[in-house]
């Protein structure tokens, strides 16, 4: 029998946020009790414009959709006003970190990372064989620029940063970005999956940075987790090479129009945002543990003396789903990740951490 590349056989599967269903199961509650606060998902759920755009193209899904997505590209355009000649897309974000990963990493590579963060990074490296660097951030989060620049070396290909970063909610400053980019040729990928949360964002960078990567997701602000809708903006050299390796029909037919529906709704946008930030400040304020400062749709919070996985599980009894981060590479065994719910799920997650706080 032949045998599985040994750089994917050493893979640890990636543990997602549990879901609805198996809590409902592993802890006989009713769904209906159950909040979901562990994914980072849209507290208020899909654009009604969205909904109304897959419900009108049900009968179309016979056909193949546009191989290059070029429809919601030039919509991704108008939003963020680089030309579609500078837009990729993917199958979600992490769909979009594959692709470029495998544009630029071979085996021996080495891509640098800078835990605690996104996991993916880590297993994308691995299933190319590459080698990950791992840069441990200082004690507040904060990325250590001069380790990570002491670690780029001849084979360094990727950097993956992420910002504001999962799991802590801290962004990057352009200071820091810029002296990252200065100080090496390898491509730059900088993660914003929640950056209409942040106050700031690289996009603008990429006009006149070549090794520029800016990746950015329709499932957090834009309520389409469901649909796998990811796009990057990219430099023109770039663009090219990523759009020859990227598998035709990425994006869906209904991810197309209601990527497109979705960017339409302004309004939509704009209650994720405020809801988004109005129940971080109540969260950062009212969990009665140490909290960090997020410009994410999620809390990182410190629940020590208690361990991670205790506060999660006693939360899950209680029908509350949040994020064990112990199972995240470099981030100990107390912290957990609260997604930001509507102001009665956010209430209820105070109130559960409330009940098993010493
Ligand atoms: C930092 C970060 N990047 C990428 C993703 C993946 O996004 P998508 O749903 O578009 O694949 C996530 C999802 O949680 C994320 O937190």
């Amino acid at each position: 029998m032949v045998e599985i590349r040994k750089s994917i056989s050493g893979i640890n599967k990636y543990a997602p946020s549990k879901t609805t269903e198996e809590v409902t199961k592993q802890y006989g509650l009713s769904p209906a009790d159950i909040i979901k606060l562990g994914a980072n998902e849209n507290p208020l759920g899909p654009s009604p414009k969205a909904v109304q755009a897959v419900r009108e193209y049900a009968d179309a899904i016979s056909m193949y959709p546009s191989a290059d997505a070029i429809e919601l590209r030039a919509a991704l355009s108008k939003y963020t006003g680089y030309p579609t000649e500078q837009i990729v897309v993917g199958n979600g974000m992490d769909g979009v970190i594959d692709v470029t990963t495998r544009l630029f990493v071979e085996k021996g590579d080495e891509a640098i990372i800078l835990p605690p963060t996104f996991s993916y990074y880590e297993l994308f490296t691995l299933m190319c064989s590459g080698i990950p660097r791992f840069v441990p951030r200082k004690s507040n989060f904060d990325i250590d620029v001069d380790a990570l620049i002491d670690n780029i070396t001849k084979k360094t290909k990727v950097i993956f940063l992420c910002s504001p970063n999962n799991p802590t909610g801290n962004v990057i400053g352009e200071k820091e970005l810029l002296q990252v980019l200065d100080a090496t040729d390898a491509v730059v990928l900088v993660d914003e999956a929640y950056v209409e949360f942040a106050d700031s964002s690289a996009i603008e960078l990429v006009r006149e940075c070549e090794n520029l990567v800016v990746t950015r997701t329709m499932s957090k602000a834009f309520g389409l987790a469901g649909l796998r809708v990811g796009y990057g903006i990219v430099p023109p050299w770039i663009f090219r090479e990523y759009m020859k390796v990227l598998p035709a029909f990425s994006v869906n037919h209904i991810g197309i129009v209601a990527g497109i529906a979705a960017l339409e709704d302004k309004e939509h946008l704009q209650s994720t945002i405020q809801t988004v930030k109005k129940g971080r400040a109540y969260l950062t304020k009212n969990i009665p543990f140490k909290t960090y400062p997020s410009q994410a749709n999620f809390v990182l919070v410190d629940v020590s003396p208690l361990s991670a996985e205790k506060v999660c599980e006693a939360l899950m009894k209680k029908g509350v789903i949040v994020r064990d981060c112990s199972l995240v590479r470099g981030a100990g065994k107390s912290l957990i990740r609260v997604s930001v719910g509507t102001s009665d799920e956010n209430r209820r997650v105070v109130g559960a951490l409330r009940e098993v706080a010493p």
